[in-house]
């Protein structure tokens, strides 16, 4: 893993964009996949403001995102699709038929799980994958005991995700208890993998990702195991690393 220290959000925040723009630059119609929460909001506006700089082209980019809730509409102002439009897909050129997000309201999610793999597999597979970290160690919605082999899945969303998932909404209980998320395996499978963590709050969940055990009941220590991973955080939340 290659580690990357920033003195705060917004310097994470270039250093993440310019990482992600430099690989848009050397392949024009790159698979990129995508994350939401709040880590990836800086750099998504660092993407869109080197995009309004003429620097990148997103005519011929196909992007595949982790994750989405269970039971909620695209048009709903909490679903991760509402979510990307507004941080990201409005503000660029990327063709609506090159967007991928898995659907939280299939019919038979595990159909729409299974057809999100093959897409993936047929656009070449992810070629730069970003990532958060949850404060259990998830990725994506792959929460602790997550097996390392699995795909495309539906997911049940722990406590503590529906807690720290809880900002986004009025109240708790509007909060979704299942998500549909790639699996370690598809995450694992991407060329590249960046992942960005900001905040004290999150130093301890990186100090166990980057140098505690590998196990699948902190997901994200997979990582160690992917031969091209940068880690790009802030100097909170690289505090508790030893090295
Ligand atoms: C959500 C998402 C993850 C994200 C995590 C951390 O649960 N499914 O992809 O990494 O939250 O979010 P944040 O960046 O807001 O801390």
């Amino acid at each position: 893993m290659k580690i990357i220290v920033t003195k705060n959000y917004e310097e994470l925040s270039r250093k993440a964009g310019n990482l992600f723009a430099s690989q848009l630059i050397l392949k024009t119609n790159a698979v990129i996949g995508l994350a939401t929460g709040s880590s990836p909001v800086g750099m998504y506006k660092e993407l869109v403001r080197i995009y309004q700089a003429g620097d990148i082209d997103f005519d011929e980019v196909v992007s595949f995102n982790l994750d989405e809730y269970i039971g909620i509409s695209p048009d709903n102002e909490q679903s991760y699709h509402y979510f990307m439009k507004e941080n990201l897909f409005n503000h660029i050129n990327i063709r609506p038929e090159n967007i991928h997000i898995p659907s939280g309201i299939a019919v038979d999610m595990t159909v729409a799980a299974s057809s999100y793999d093959k897409m993936i597999e047929e656009a070449g597979m992810i070629d730069i994958q970003i990532l958060g970290i949850g404060n259990n160690g998830h990725i994506g919605f792959n929460e602790p005991d997550v097996k390392f082999e699995a795909r495309t899945h539906i997911v049940e969303l722990e406590q503590e995700t529906i807690e720290a998932n809880s900002r986004f909404f009025d109240s708790i209980e509007e909060v979704p208890t299942q998500a549909i998320s790639m699996g370690i395996k598809n995450i694992m499978q991407s060329r590249k993998i960046v992942l960005i963590a900001s905040g004290e709050g999150k130093a301890k969940v990186v100090q166990q990702m980057i140098e505690g055990p590998i196990t699948p009941e902190l997901p994200a220590s997979v990582l160690q195991l992917h031969p091209d991973v940068t880690v790009i955080l802030d100097e909170e939340a690289a505090s508790l690393l030893t090295r």
